[in-house]
């Protein structure tokens, strides 16, 4: 039998052809994206410590290669899986009806959920710039934290990360990256909650307070990273 132009050809795919089980997918993949985020910004959060902080941080996560390896192909299979769908949904939306729901919609139409695919794409973007700047350690060389060593001969990822948000624009940058991340999670935390079955008519008010608190809390913790070696608070 021929297959339509839209529909999966993979077998393994064909759930895909599913409204609501590729929103369940697009829903799982982003909370696991969101568990990413807050073990990310605890790592992160080691540079108030000092050099003697972040460093040990960084040097625990790259003793171990194939434990840091299977974490990286996670996330990335997670973040490919989310990208993908949330550009079909998008696309699929322009040319129909909005997909329908396993259950009863309540959510608004917010300035947040018309904006997902553009805080998305900038989401993707600035990562890209991220990694080339502190993963692979491109951008600045002459500030690279395997470059630079501490007093014990660590990668100095301290001073690359300080060196780096003493730059205005690139602190500017982050601002706008993390204004976007929390944007993006103010609408898809509790869309997501309801797309898993969790919130109800009643219960939805609660996630919506809940989702903003969590994009408010990921905006101000990770903000205060370039915010506070700016204004010379971090040295
Ligand atoms: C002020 C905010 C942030 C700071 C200071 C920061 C810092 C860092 C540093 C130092 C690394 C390199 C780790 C290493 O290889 O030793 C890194 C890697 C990374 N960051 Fe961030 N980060 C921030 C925000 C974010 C955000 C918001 C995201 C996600 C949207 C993110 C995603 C990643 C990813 C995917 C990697 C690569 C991890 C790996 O190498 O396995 N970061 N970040």
């Amino acid at each position: 039998m021929a297959t339509a132009p839209n529909e999966c050809t993979c077998s393994c795919l064909k759930v895909l052809d599913n409204p609501v089980a590729k929103k369940m997918l697009m829903a799982l993949t982003g909370f696991g994206l969101v568990g990413f985020l807050f073990i990310h910004l605890i790592g992160n959060m080691s540079l108030y410590a000092g050099p003697g902080g972040i460093n040990v941080y960084g040097q625990t996560l790259h003793a171990l290669p194939p434990i840091v390896w299977a974490f990286r192909g996670a996330m990335l299979l997670l973040f490919v899986i989310h990208v993908w769908l949330g550009i079909k949904v998008t696309l699929e939306n322009q040319v129909a009806r909005p997909t329908p729901y396993a259950r009863r919609e309540y959510l608004k139409v917010t300035f947040a959920s018309r904006t997902m695919i553009w805080t998305g794409a900038v989401i993707a973007l600035i990562l890209v710039y991220h990694i080339l700047h502190f993963t692979i350690q491109m951008l600045y060389p002459d500030t690279a934290a395997n470059a630079l060593k501490d007093v014990l001969g660590r990668p100095d990822v301290y001073t690359m990360v300080v060196a780096s948000f003493k730059k205005a624009g690139v602190a500017l940058l982050y601002v706008v990256w993390m204004f976007a991340v929390a944007l993006h999670v103010s609408h898809g935390f509790h869309s997501g909650l309801q797309t898993l079955g969790l919130a109800s008519e009643k219960t939805l008010p609660l996630w919506t307070r809940l989702a903003l608190c969590v994009a408010a809390f990921f905006f101000i913790a990770y903000t205060s990273i370039p915010a506070s070696i700016l204004a010379g608070m971090v040295n």
